[in-house]
C-alpha cells in the first residue's frame, strides 16, 4: 500500500479528517503530521515537518490550511519541494504530469470537501511525464 503524508493547521483540521477516510478508501496509507487540535497553530511548523518527511521518503504530501496559500509559500522554500495549490482536478492532474509536484496544497475555506477529495484522487493517480517538462524543472533549479 503506498503512503502519503498529510498535515494541516487548525483551519484545515475538519477537511483533513474527511480526507483521511477518503484516502483509506483509495488504499493509501496516510501518515499524519498534525495538527490534531482545533486550537490555533502556526502552519509553517507543520509545513516544515511534512516537507522533511517528503524529502526523506520521496513519498507525496498533502498540506491544508485556510486558503492553501500559507502552506504553499512555506513548503516551496524547501529545496526539492514542488508544492502546488490546487482548486480543481485539472490543476491537480497537470501539477503531477507537467510540474512533478510532490506536495498538494488545499484551501479548506476555499474548496468544498467533496471537491477536495476529487482533487486528491486526481493528484495521486497521475504521474510525471518527464521529457520537456523535466528540462523546464531543471531550469527552475538551475
Ligand atoms: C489561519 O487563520 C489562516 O491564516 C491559515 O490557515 C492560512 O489560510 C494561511 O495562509
Amino acid at each position: 500500500m503506498p503512503s502519503v503524508h498529510i498535515g494541516c493547521d487548525h483551519a484545515g483540521l475538519d477537511l483533513k479528517r474527511f480526507l483521511l477516510e477518503k484516502l483509506a478508501a483509495l488504499n493509501w496509507r496516510a501518515i499524519n503530521h498534525g495538527t490534531d487540535s482545533a486550537e490555533s497553530c502556526d502552519y509553517p511548523l507543520i509545513a516544515k515537518k511534512l516537507c522533511d518527511a517528503v524529502i526523506r521518503t520521496g513519498e507525496p504530501g498533502i498540506l491544508i490550511c485556510g486558503t492553501g496559500i500559507g502552506m504553499s509559500i512555506a513548503a516551496n522554500r524547501f529545496p526539492g519541494i514542488r508544492a502546488a495549490l490546487c482548486s480543481c482536478e485539472l490543476q491537480a492532474r497537470m501539477a503531477r504530469r507537467h510540474n512533478n509536484a510532490n506536495i498538494l496544497c488545499l484551501g479548506a475555506r476555499v474548496s468544498g470537501s467533496e471537491l477536495c477529495a476529487a482533487i486528491v484522487a486526481s493528484f495521486l493517480e497521475n504521474e510525471f511525464e518527464g521529457g520537456r517538462h523535466q528540462r523546464r524543472l531543471d531550469e527552475i533549479d538551475g
